[in-house]
């Protein structure tokens, strides 16, 4: 039998068999969770584990033992001595076919992984159930917005597949309803209101959309930018420097160039979600004007470069000269928010151990 671990101890334990095995799940949880618990692979398009569960692809049916008809595992509540069967002809032979016709709508199957944390899922699946676009080939759904004139998201509706997976991402996580459904059946559109650009509604750019959809339709258009540059591409686990929520991030990088930002969704702080600075402000890795050597102001008021040295021994003479002729609260230290924890601890001991003053900030705290 697979146990349940870590149950809360209120929460009552129930049993069901998944493919032939007895499986302990916690009353609530959709058939989808327990499977998916216990490794089973279900297919989803349309699911996103931080989103209410929606229903509309049809790829996570199973077999449920005294059900005629396979079941959409993410939208039914597993029950008490359910039996169920998550692999079977007729279930894989029934996603095969939801594939064919998904495949026949959309222009490009073979998106760039640039496009977003999840641009992958349609075209994963597509191999595995080796599936083409052949047999449904025929009329298209969608009306492509290429021209949208926003600097981040490339929204190509050709490549939608209606999951609504930005609708509800952007409802549910971001509370911004920026976003919507109009029409219906092959008139389908995602459309911010009034038919819009994205900069003229209430859109935040935070990118959570463009994230969490799994055929590229919507894409990161900055880390586009990158699909030209030689090489593999890179995640490097890290934090966003801009404030002091800590939004953990995944940077992409090809040699010594950043790409682009997945939001790791197993932040603890965020779970996916991220801002638009977080998102696509990171342009100043690689900008011209960043200093990369210090600089110290001469008696015409202009700049040179120096050795670190002697740029230390200016800011301490500058320190100390303050400090003797206006006293200890002549001096203020703040922290950058881009400050990793132990920089502002560090800039915190020297003020208040070199100065005696309390005067000390961050531009994190908010
Ligand atoms: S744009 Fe992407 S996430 Fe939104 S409905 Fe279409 S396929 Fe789904
Ligand atoms: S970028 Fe964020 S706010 Fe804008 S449409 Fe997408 S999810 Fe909504
Ligand atoms: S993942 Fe269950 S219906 Fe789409």
């Amino acid at each position: 039998m697979i146990a349940l671990k870590d149950a809360p101890s209120d929460a009552r334990i129930c049993t069901m068999t998944i493919d032939g095995e007895l499986v302990e799940f916690r009353e609530g949880e959709t058939i989808y969770e327990v499977a998916e618990r216990c490794r089973r692979e279900v297919p989803t398009l349309c699911y996103d584990p931080r989103l209410e569960a929606f229903g509309a692809c049809r790829l996570c049916v199973v077999e449920v033992e005294g059900i005629n008809n396979p079941v959409a595992s993410c939208t039914t509540r597993a029950g008490e001595g359910m039996v169920v069967k998550t692999r079977t002809g007729a279930v894989e032979k029934h996603r095969k076919t939801l594939l064919e016709m998904v495949a026949s709508e959309n222009r490009t199957l073979d998106i760039d992984p640039l496009a977003g944390y999840a641009s992958q899922e349609l075209g994963d699946l597509l191999e595995r159930y080796e599936v083409g676009p052949g047999r449904f080939r025929g009329r298209r759904s969608g009306t492509s917005n290429t021209d949208d004139k926003n600097p981040f998201i490339l929204r190509d509706y050709d490549n939608c597949i209606s999951c609504y997976r930005c609708v509800r991402v952007c409802a549910e996580q971001e509370g911004d309803h920026a976003i919507n459904v109009m029409g219906r059946g092959f008139d389908t559109q995602i459309t911010a209101e009034f038919g819009n650009d994205l900069r003229d509604s209430q859109c935040t750019f935070c990118g959570q959309c463009v994230q969490t959809c799994p055929t590229g339709a919507l894409s990161d258009k900055k880390a586009l930018r990158g699909s030209d540059l030689p090489g593999e591409i890179e995640k490097t686990r890290s934090v966003c420097p801009y404030c002091g929520v800590g939004c953990a991030v995944d940077i992409l990088s090809k040699g010594d160039r950043v790409v682009g930002i997945h939001p790791a969704m197993d932040g603890p702080a965020n779970e996916g979600a991220l801002c638009v600075k977080g998102q696509y402000a990171f342009d100043f890795v690689h900008h011209p004007d960043r200093l990369t050597k210090p600089l110290v102001k001469g008696a015409d008021g202009s700049f040179r470069e120096v050795e670190w040295d002697e740029a230390l021994q200016r800011a301490a003479d500058g320190f100390r000269a303050a400090h003797e002729k206006h006293g200890r609260h002549a001096i203020y230290g703040i922290a950058s928010g881009r400050a990793p924890h132990e920089a502002a601890y560090s800039m915190q001991k020297f003020i208040r151990s070199s100065f005696g003053t309390n005067y000390v900030d961050t531009c994190s705290r908010s």
